[in-house]
């Protein structure tokens, strides 16, 4: 670890989270920790919310694409909301400026979807990012556990109408 190196701290001071920082630490606070991190986070949470994927990421040196990536692919993951299909948004400054509100508000009026909600069917669930990590992909998106740059908002929101 270089000297400079802060171990990020806990989103909230609720004990629970100690259960999961304990639970990385033993495994060396290393990126192969990932998934028993996030089931750790999980089992203590009942679900993994934004927070909790970011500190993990961060804590693990896992880029938060790979994080939201293998939380959204994994069907025993239960990212909060949950529908069928997820997307992520990413909302970090370079997707910002490329197309993120474009995004967002073409889900929310073709689909009448808002990040951190489902559509009324149950098929998508909107949730957003800060930063993905892949910004020289500006803007990204994660469907379904894949990352997807340089994406168009009409061409993205005919997809997951689609699906
Ligand atoms: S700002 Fe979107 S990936 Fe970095």
């Amino acid at each position: 670890m270089p000297a400079l190196y802060r171990k990020p701290s806990p989103p909230s001071d609720d004990k629970r989270w100690k259960i999961v920082e304990t639970r990385m630490r033993r495994m060396g606070d290393r990126p192969a920790a990932l998934i028993e991190a996030l089931h750790a986070a999980q089992e203590a949470f009942g679900y993994l919310d934004e927070d909790a994927l970011n500190y993990v990421g961060d804590t693990l040196g896992v880029p938060h694409s790979r994080v939201y990536g293998v939380a959204t692919f994994y069907s025993f993951f239960t990212l909060k909301p949950q529908g069928a299909h997820t997307c992520v948004v990413c909302t970090g400054t370079a997707c910002y400026i490329n197309g993120a509100k474009e995004i967002l508000n073409g889900l929310e009026r073709r689909l009448g979807v808002r990040p951190k909600e489902t559509t009324g069917d149950g098929r998508l669930s909107v949730l957003t990012a800060r930063c993905l990590g892949a910004c020289s992909l500006a803007p990204a998106v994660i469907v379904d556990g894949e990352v997807k740059g340089k994406v168009g908002a009409a061409e993205l929101v005919a997809q997951l109408e689609a699906m």
